[in-house]
């Protein structure tokens, strides 16, 4: 649900505090380098990669994926442009951590352009493969949005990639650089995570590096939770939403939303919802 109305907009807020549960003691491994980042998630590619973009199946077929991809548009992407006053027709949009284009048709069925970027050349090969719609496929470097031009995109969103980064450096850079390649009156939807899924997840999370890798692995072998890899490229890092909006304040973003997550449950998530500034603001929306 979106709120439209001022009073609306700050019961919603109320609902978000920032609470010391919310700032559990994850990784915010700067030392995590973006090689070991896109390693992982090559890796996860190579098993199941529909697995592991959209891990509520095991067994995915590729029409079925491609399918909720478009269910999804319309539940997280159409509500937000509504609320934005932004008409896509004719404008380019960048999803980062496109992972396999499970988005990318329903986007083109709405803006004229979609391009995608990701840490992961492997999810990028196989989406080139098997996305049903034609995208600008982009290879980066985990942090930053290098190799697209300053002041050329319409519209960003970043959809459950957020939530597995395990640095709150990283989030930042990318909050930075979407503000960069956004042009004046884009508008961006930044999927982020506040907590946890489950208390079990919240308890791993919690834990020391060592015993936060050890638990992880025998919970992974009981099949309690299912990761592959490096726990905290998975878990990633939580940021409250008081933090995200001061970040996209402070590069300079003008109107900056906290909106709900309808999607995942026990409100682990939120949208951070940001317009760039424009001096010609009413051309670019609706
Ligand atoms: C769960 S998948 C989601 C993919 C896509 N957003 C979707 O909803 O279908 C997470 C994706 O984020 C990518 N990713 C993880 N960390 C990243 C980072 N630091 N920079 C860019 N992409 C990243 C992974 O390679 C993977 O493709």
């Amino acid at each position: 649900m979106i709120y439209t109305d001022d009073a609306a907009h700050d019961r919603m807020i109320d609902n978000f505090p920032d609470s010391p549960n919310t700032e559990e003691a994850i990784p915010t491994e700067d030392s995590i380098p973006t090689g070991r980042i896109a390693s992982e998630w090559d890796y996860r590619a190579s098993q199941n990669p529909y697995h592991y973009v959209d891990a509520t199946k095991r067994n995915w077929n590729k029409a079925e994926f491609y399918a909720k991809g478009l269910r999804l548009v319309e539940q997280i992407v159409d509500p937000m442009l509504d609320h934005l006053k932004i008409d896509p027709a004719g404008k380019r949009v960048l999803e980062i951590g496109c992972g396999i284009g499970r988005l990318f048709e329903g986007l083109s069925q709405r803006f004229a352009e979609v391009y995608g970027i990701d840490v992961s050349s492997q999810m990028l090969e196989y989406g080139k493969a098997n996305c049903p719609v034609q995208a600008v496929w982009i290879h980066g470097d985990g942090l930053s949005l290098t190799g697209i031009d300053s002041e050329t995109i319409d519209y960003i969103i970043s959809y459950e990639v957020i939530q597995h980064i395990p640095s709150k450096t990283i989030i930042e850079k990318y909050i930075r650089e979407s503000y960069r390649v956004l042009k004046q009156g884009g508008g961006m939807q930044l999927h982020m995570r506040r907590g946890s899924d489950s208390l079990r997840q919240a308890t791993v999370r919690q834990l020391p590096k060592p015993l936060r890798q050890l638990a992880a692995s025998v919970a992974n072998k009981m099949n309690a939770i299912e990761f592959m890899g490096d726990i905290d490229t998975w878990l990633g890092t939580t940021l409250k939403p008081s933090v995200a909006v001061e970040l996209a304040s402070s590069v300079g973003f003008e109107i900056i939303e906290i909106l709900p997550d309808t999607i995942h449950r026990r409100n682990s998530g939120y949208w951070l919802v940001c317009v760039k500034p424009s001096t010609t603001n009413s051309l670019s929306r609706k």
